[in-house]
């Protein structure tokens, strides 16, 4: 619900438990007065205190009031060099040079439904389950209006913003800076939590105290990368999983990132959040507008898990696009570590043949089908069947997967080229290159500059022609190197600094133009696994590769961290062989089973060379999967122990909304000889209700489960796991 108060200029979006307020003071200002738990019926901007402070400038309307300072204010979205020194949202070069925005509030409009940004990704609603409230600001020496939008999921407490610049003027601008989302505090005793890593580690957890000074991550290598995620939480010292304030920040963006705080000198703080300034630099022209991606907050007063509920629900409901948002995505099997580029069609055929038989409804051919491919320095480009690997083509390959009752994926890398391509030979300044410096390789490969439409409109017409070859139901759109050398031949010099943003919407373009010609093809996104794992990616993709490292060990910290913000039906993960492929561990097939089930679930290995026993549990597993399917990717998420912390175990359940059924998941980080006897506390029970254990007479209550815990097995091995489920009865 927004409220608007004339009489004070207050706006308040409240969502069912939260508020977030603002207001226009008399000097036009748009302060930020609060967001936390919800406060009806409020004015808030009495929490605002202003008192001189000497080297805090004072804005001409003040005159001789020395109280007034935006240096020490809550703004809605700060500025730059008109006396606020904090971490500024926008930055203008004006015609004259100077590098100044002043903006004023001007006015407002509401709209019914969430808005909607052009070429970008975001929330999305139907009929009345959001609504808009767009705030104007202007820089009348400028002559640029800022627009500010909110979109108000009230069901999901989620609020969604974005910024629209507009020149009004009659000379043309440049924007430096453009952040999505200001969000100013009244405390600095907060602790910042990012989500951080490498390739094959993505998006292990980090906690530490806001300090004095600016603490920030973010990517400047053309991808969200697998180093830092745009989300991060700030929250209460004392916040956990199930008590405390936090608030969450995620931005819809699958380019350079940065996501800073600022803790400044009265111990208050900032964020802000938005496309990273590198290299970052966009001309307007008279009557042009400029859109910063979409960014989401979610507030919670329940600690992490609360806040990860709520952005599990709205990413399913509102990101994730038909006709995946709810319907279950088929159980696939995938070649890459089974064969890697050393495959024929009956290869393939075998090992589709052996996954249907075991009820896997999804062959996905991986990388090494098209060109000269038969390693990872040729080939990318040339998006047409090795005829020598695949005689007859798709053509003659997919009815032999379809005739075994299976669907067809094919993975591709659209974004890439190889100089031992014919694409590359054809057009060698289709890349990103600096004109006299010879461009740096990633894993031997070159980025094809999809800020140009020619360019993306001849790999389009490739992707076109693979699809219309034979009946294809999944795409893995994989991206496998950071961007360097970026300079498009498609740009006049004084416009380079546009070329990374341009690429990210080139992307989104392309993912547009397939999602609107295909709609029934799922497309899973892939960035050397989890190198692009974002909001803006899942509006297009609605699953992403959580990671390249396939060990459930490893797994269990990278899925942990995720779940921060992404619900489990986005991260793909599956089943691989043992001794697994990236760390040499081994684990048993069960818990393999069970960490990729809380996944899209799937399998990487040749299932011809498991044992009869292996096939009858994967089997059992597929089953196991389609039975629980709902309760797993749709039910609520909660982490029962971390695999950063206790070493003994990593625990989560899902529990399903109405709370009569839950699944719990449990593996074993270390085992040894005499263990204690522990118990699981459970969460998200009803408490009153009685329930049953995987079918066994014995009932527990929900309150038992929950406060008292379940007496958890002993289990010997390595590594091991298991699940079971709880089902209310009566
Ligand atoms: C990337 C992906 C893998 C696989 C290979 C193929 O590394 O993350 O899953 O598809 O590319 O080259």
């Amino acid at each position: 619900m927004i409220v608007f108060d004339q009489e004070n200029r207050i706006f308040t979006l409240h969502t069912l438990n939260t508020t977030y307020q603002m207001k226009a003071d008399r000097y036009h200002m748009l302060l930020h007065t609060y967001y936390g738990s919800r406060i009806d019926d409020c004015d808030l901007s009495s929490l605002i205190r202003c008192e001189g402070r000497s080297f805090s400038p004072n804005p001409d309307e003040a005159g001789s009031n020395r109280d007034y300072s935006l240096d020490v204010m809550p703004q809605e979205y700060s500025t730059c060099g008109v006396g606020d020194f904090r971490l500024p949202s926008i930055e203008l070069e004006l015609p004259n040079g100077s590098h100044t925005a002043d903006l004023r509030y001007e006015g407002f409009r509401l709209e019914k439904g969430k808005y909607t940004l052009e070429g970008l990704p975001g929330f999305y609603c139907a009929g009345d389950e959001a609504e808009t409230l767009v705030i104007l600001l202007k820089d009348f020496a400028a002559q640029v209006t800022v627009e500010l939008y909110y979109g108000v999921f009230e069901a999901v407490d989620l609020i969604t913003r974005a910024v629209r610049v507009v020149n009004q003027g009659r000379e043309k601008v440049r924007i430096c800076r453009c952040e999505s989302l200001c969000l100013d505090f009244l405390r600095s005793d907060l602790d910042m939590i990012t989500f951080n890593g490498h390739h094959l580690m993505e998006r292990c957890l980090d906690r530490g105290p806001l300090r004095p000074g600016i603490q920030s991550v973010g990517s400047v290598r053309g991808t969200s990368s697998h180093q830092h995620n745009p989300f991060v939480m700030l929250c209460d010292r004392d916040a956990d999983e199930d008590m405390g304030l936090c608030y969450g920040v995620m931005l819809l963006y699958s380019g350079n990132f940065e996501a800073a705080v600022e803790c400044s000198q009265y111990e208050n703080s900032r964020l802000v959040m938005g496309i990273h300034p590198y290299h970052f630099c966009w001309t307007l022209n008279s009557g042009e507008a400029f859109t910063a991606p979409e960014a989401a907050m979610v507030c919670s007063t329940g600690g992490f898990g609360q806040m990860s509920r709520q952005y599990h629900r709205a990413i399913r409901a509102h990101l994730i696009r038909d006709p995946y948002n709810g319907r279950r995505k088929p159980v696939l099997v995938n070649n890459w570590e089974a064969t890697y580029f050393d495959f024929t069609a009956d290869s393939l055929v075998g090992i589709a043949r052996e996954a249907a038989a075991l009820g896997i409804e999804l062959f996905v051919m991986d990388d090494g089908w098209f060109g000269s491919r038969n390693d990872d320095n040729s080939g990318l480009g040339d998006w047409q069947v090795n005829q020598k690997k695949l005689p007859g083509g798709l053509k003659a390959l997919v009815p032999r997967i379809k005739a075994l009752g299976m669907k067809f994926g094919i993975w591709m890398e659209p974004e890439m080229v190889n100089e031992d391509s014919d694409l590359y030979r054809a057009h060698p300044d289709w890349v990103l290159h600096v004109p006299g410096r010879a461009p740096s390789r990633g894993r031997g490969q070159l980025v094809l500059d999809f800020s140009r439409e020619d360019v993306r409109d001849c790999i389009y017409g490739q992707m076109k022609e693979v699809l219309a070859s034979a009946e294809i139901s999944y795409i893995k759109w994989d991206m496998n190197r950071s961007l360097t050398d970026v300079w498009s031949a498609g740009l006049p010099a004084r416009q380079q600094g546009e070329v990374y943003h341009r690429y990210v919407l080139g992307v989104y373009d392309l993912l547009e133009r397939l999602h609107h010609d295909y709609p029934h093809i799922l497309i899973e996104g892939c960035c050397g696994g989890g190198g692009r794992f974002d909001g803006g990616m899942l509006y297009y993709t609605p699953q992403i590769w959580c990671s390249d490292d396939s060990d459930a060990i490893d797994r269990l910290r990278i899925q942990y961290g995720t779940s921060f913000c992404y619900p489990v039906c986005t991260m793909g993960a599956h089943v691989s062989a043992v001794p697994n492929e990236q760390n040499g561990r081994v684990t048993p097939l069960k818990t393999r089973g069970i960490v990729a089930m809380s996944g899209a679930f799937g399998y990487e290995m040749d299932l011809g060379k498991c044992t009869a026993e292996e096939k009858r549990e994967i089997g059992s597993q597929v089953e196991s999967f389609k039975t629980h399917y709902e309760l797993l990717h749709h039910g609520d998420y909660y982490r029962l122990g971390s695999p950063f912390q206790d070493n003994a175990y990593t625990a989560w359940e899902q529990v399903s909304p109405d709370r009569r059924e839950a699944i719990v998941n449990v593996v074993l980080g270390c085992t040894h000889a005499a263990p204690p006897f522990r118990t699981l506390r459970l969460k998200g029970l009803h408490p009153a209700y009685q329930y049953q254990i995987d079918g066994s007479d014995a009932l527990y209550s929900g309150e038992t489960l929950m406060k008292a815990g379940y007496p958890l097995p002993q289990m010997q091995g390595d590594y091991p796991a298991f699940q079971f489920c709880l089902k209310a009865v009566g």
